[in-house]
């Protein structure tokens, strides 16, 4: 029997249940985007950069089909694991995952006729590096589809925290907080700029919004989204002496924002890049 008929009930063991989250809720606006703008055809060479737990790497795999490959490369070595699980367990034959950075791709010149990437590029250590990377290793044609959140991302809680900052006039703290904006979330001018120095012609920018809600702040601050991914550099951006002191009174200044409004919303602006490399 052909293998797709072949019944697929013996899959449902222990791993195949620890790896059915296919997609991260917070990667999923971004993604869903991404797959709508994504090229589709046969015969493609792909490369996923921060390809994490294997989104959108194996989405992408499994809707180009098995005449095109697909890489996904990413510095995370326990992300690359379980990247590699999804692909044994799903029986995936044309995706691959590699260990290593994006500002040092080790893949030949104009190899990729595709090449993105959901929140990846933005959290490398050296952009200009990773675009340059992308520009050597796509042929003529290619598409460079990306997507990233924006600078004015959770603002609401960095206009209260820059607010507090200020009030100590600790000239210190708010270089760092522009600092953190800047190193994560550059300027979408800034980004085109690159891009057209390095022969990518800007086809389209898609700008969207989603709002993340929570009651309050507290609840905001526990949730575990918030706790393992954001917190700890939010904390290194205040004075170490102060930095109970200041997050109290943000968080008591966003709690008394969420009485008055009912709830407390973080906004998180995002674009979906797509260009032709020339
Ligand atoms: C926000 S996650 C996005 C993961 C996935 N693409 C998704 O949509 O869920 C960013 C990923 O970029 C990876 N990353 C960080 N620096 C990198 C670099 N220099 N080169 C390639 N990937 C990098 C991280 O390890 C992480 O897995």
């Amino acid at each position: 029997m052909k293998e797709y008929l072949v019944s697929k009930s013996y899959t449902f063991n222990k791993d195949f249940i620890s790896i059915i989250d296919e997609l991260p809720l917070w990667a999923a606006p971004f993604g869903l985007k991404l797959l709508e703008k994504l090229k589709i055809g046969r015969n493609l060479k792909v490369l996923d950069i921060g390809s994490g737990t294997g989104f959108p790497l194996l989405e992408i795999a499994q809707r180009l089909g098995e005449t095109s490959v697909i890489y996904g490369i990413d510095p995370w070595l326990d992300v690359l694991n379980r990247a590699q699980l999804k692909i044994a367990n799903y029986r995936i034959k044309n995706a691959a995952v590699i260990s290593g950075y994006a500002e040092e791709l080790p893949f030949s010149k104009s190899y990729f006729d595709v090449i993105v990437s959901n929140n990846g590029i933005n959290n490398v250590e050296d952009l200009n590096k990773t675009i340059s990377e992308c520009r050597r290793v796509s042929k003529k044609g290619a598409q460079f589809l990306f997507t990233m959140n924006l600078d004015k991302s959770m603002m609401e809680f960095y206009n209260v925290l820059k607010d507090e900052l200020e009030k100590e006039s600790d000239s210190i703290s708010l270089d760092r907080l522009e600092k953190h904006i800047y190193e994560k979330r550059r300027p979408l001018s800034e980004i085109k700029m690159i891009l057209n120095e390095n022969h990518f012609e800007v086809k389209e920018v898609i700008e969207d919004k989603f709002y993340l809600r929570f009651a309050d702040a507290t609840t905001m601050f526990n949730h575990s989204f918030i706790k393992y991914w954001f917190l700890d550099n939010w904390k290194k951006i205040a004075p170490v002496r102060n930095t109970e002191l200041i997050f109290d009174r943000v968080k008591s200044r966003l709690n008394s924002l969420a009485e008055e409004q009912g709830e407390l919303k973080l906004s998180i602006p995002f674009a979906v890049i797509n260009c032709t490399k020339l």
